[in-house]
């Protein structure tokens, strides 16, 4: 398949995709635990070479072949890895567990993929807590850990290893050797702590509570760590005090870690609020423009604006100089037949079928766009782009 290449890349678009919603392991501190039981289903090839459509779109390192699930247990996960284009092999990533045993010929052809790099998650040498944490047998992952260590070694151009372990009560005094022990084994690793997610199902609110640390602990740790060097990053925003807070309702979780694009594996899609099934559409390119495109070839075109609150006045402030902008639309009744902060008339919807033309630009200006979209379904309005206001786009000149 070929893909486009584009230069209207946007550095905030990140794409989160399983290609799996099972997974082998049952690990105590999984935000994802209760998701686990559910019916198998595999991403098929037809729907995965849909997805890595977007990769011409995805900046560096943002696309990611796992989030919540284990991608090794695909079946054909070696042949999905092989649809991904030489071109793009800055682009992606996937995190795994080294459960499922691992080849010599698998971990060759893990080292020819065009993934940038691999995130392995390991949260301890020690046999006995791994299986404790895991609940799953331990010979599998230390026998891969060290046959990957050992054939990368002989592939220089072979993805880099990243690390990601949790900081846990349990392995707590064991993060230092963590770190050096990974490190002898994979000298050009990076690795990445972090504290575990917020959560309150039940059995994750027990967990919790036994293994988050208090935040002087961590404090007094953070330096011996980031001291080893070995590209070492810390996540320690979760910790005792702040877990009760939030309970209490004295502080509130972070919403970082929710994504925006995400691709489940039966293919269906949340695009910035849009839900797409990525099986029933042909071109799922042409989505992802709507989003990224609103300044392409706009020069010479008349521009009209859907929304006139905060967004819009952000967009007239950044985008608007050297455009033909004619009026803004808007659902509050209260703003039509007046002029909006920004100087631009405002009209109600009603009013966009009789005055948008053939190729005029019609660019939602609002954080209601999920609905906006909806109602242009409704007036059959298809063309139409969206703007999102913590991105930066480029002008074409
Ligand atoms: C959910 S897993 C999916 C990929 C794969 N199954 C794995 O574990 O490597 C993605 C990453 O999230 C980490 N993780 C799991 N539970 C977490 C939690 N409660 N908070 C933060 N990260 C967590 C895992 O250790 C892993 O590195
Ligand atoms: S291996 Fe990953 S997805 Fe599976 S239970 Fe552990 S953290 Fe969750």
């Amino acid at each position: 398949m070929s893909l486009e290449t584009r230069n209207e890349i946007n550095k905030y678009l990140v794409i989160f995709l399983d290609i799996t919603n099972y997974c082998n392991a049952r690990c105590r501190f999984c935000y994802n635990y209760s998701n686990l039981g559910q019916k198998p289903v595999n991403m098929t090839i037809n729907i995965f070479r849909k997805a890595i459509s977007f990769l011409p779109f995805v900046p560096d390192c943002n696309f990611f072949l796992s989030c919540r699930y284990e991608p090794t247990i695909h079946p054909e996960f070696f042949v999905l890895l092989k649809e991904i284009p030489s071109e793009y092999k800055n682009k992606v990533s996937f995190t795994t567990n080294l459960v499922k045993k691992l080849s010599r010929e698998d971990i060759i052809t893990l080292t020819n993929s065009n993934v940038h790099h691999i995130n392995i998650s390991l949260e301890t040498f020690n046999r006995t807590l791994y299986t404790h944490l895991t609940q799953v047998d331990h010979e599998n992952f230390y026998t891969n850990l060290e046959n990957i260590a050992g054939v990368f070694s002989e592939y220089p151009d072979a993805p880099k290893i990243n690390f990601i372990t949790m900081i846990l009560n349990d392995n707590f005094n064991e993060l230092v050797d963590i770190i050096t022990t990974a490190h002898k084994m994979f000298p050009c690793s990076s690795h990445h702590l972090r504290t575990p997610y917020f959560g309150i199902t039940d059995s994750y609110k027990k967990f919790l509570t036994d293994q988050l640390l208090t935040k002087e602990c961590l404090d007094n740790k953070k330096e011996q760590l980031l001291d080893l060097g070995n590209d070492v990053s810390l996540d320690t925003s979760m910790n005792l005090d702040t877990y009760n807070q939030i309970l209490s309702g004295n502080a509130k979780p972070s919403s970082e870690h929710f994504h925006k694009v995400r691709i489940e594996s039966n293919g269906q899609m949340e695009l910035y609020g849009e839900k797409l099934d990525l099986g029933a559409i042909d071109n799922p390119y042409s989505y992802i423009c709507r989003y990224t495109n609103m300044l392409k070839s706009i020069k010479g075109k008349k521009v009209y604006l859907f929304g006139a609150g905060f967004v819009h006045n952000v967009w007239m402030e950044h985008y608007s100089e050297g455009l033909d902008v004619i009026c803004v639309f808007d659902n509050d009744e209260s703003k039509w037949e007046t002029v909006s902060s920004s100087g631009l008339p405002v009209r109600s919807p009603s009013e966009l079928p009789e005055l948008l033309s053939a190729g005029d630009r019609l660019i939602i200006t609002s954080i209601y766009h999920k609905e906006i979209s909806n109602q242009l379904k409704v007036l059959s309005i298809k063309d139409y782009f969206v703007f999102v206001d913590s991105w930066i786009y480029p002008r074409e000149n």
